[in-house]
């Protein structure tokens, strides 16, 4: 696979091909999906790389993606410093179990750890157990904590 598929960061060029598999990621994941949104973040998120990286497994001769990583920083004094989170992993249904999704995911902890951070961490749904077994052989381990989360409201603009 690695003579067939490379990882490499993601271009601005890449965007519309990322949006494509962003939509049914999100799907998937019963996110609602926004594209103008999303596409402004994703934009903003490729020209600031403290914010995190994107990543591609492209296929070498038809240059075409087969699936994304998204990975993004935080800090953490647990960590005594930055760790990171992966908030996206996808890869296209007629490309899987060819090892790329692991590809992505090794990839993403090399660069967030070459980056300074000190630990990786991801949100799995329960019930995808190809996914958490995935992440299992990369070496996530459950803990034995609740994410929870409080949508804040975007700041409303000051009346002039
Ligand atoms: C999860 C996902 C990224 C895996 O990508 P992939 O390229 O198929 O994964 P890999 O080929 O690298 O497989 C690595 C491991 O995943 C598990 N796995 C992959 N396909 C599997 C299948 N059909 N059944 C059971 N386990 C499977 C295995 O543990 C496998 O290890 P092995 O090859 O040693 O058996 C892909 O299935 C996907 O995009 N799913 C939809 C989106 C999603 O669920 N993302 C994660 C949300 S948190």
């Amino acid at each position: 696979v690695t003579r067939i598929v490379k990882v490499r960061a993601a271009r601005p060029t890449d965007v519309d091909a990322l949006l494509a598999m962003m939509a049914p990621f999100n799907r998937s994941e019963g996110i609602p999906w926004r594209p103008r949104r999303v596409a402004v973040a994703l934009r903003r998120l490729l020209a600031e790389p403290a914010l995190g990286m994107v990543l591609v497994a492209e296929e070498r001769t038809e240059r075409t993606l087969l699936g994304y990583v998204v990975a993004t920083f935080n800090y953490d004094l647990e960590f005594a410093g930055a760790d990171a989170f992966v908030t996206e992993l996808f890869v296209l249904p007629a490309a899987r179990g060819r090892g790329i999704g692991r590809r992505l995911l090794d990839a993403a902890a090399t660069n967030v750890r070459r980056a300074g951070a000190g630990a990786l961490h991801l949100l799995v749904q329960p019930s995808n157990r190809v996914a958490r077994s995935l992440y299992r052989k990369a070496g996530f381990e459950e803990v034995p904590r609740r994410m929870l989360t409080r949508v804040l409201p975007r700041r409303a603009p000051r009346a002039s």
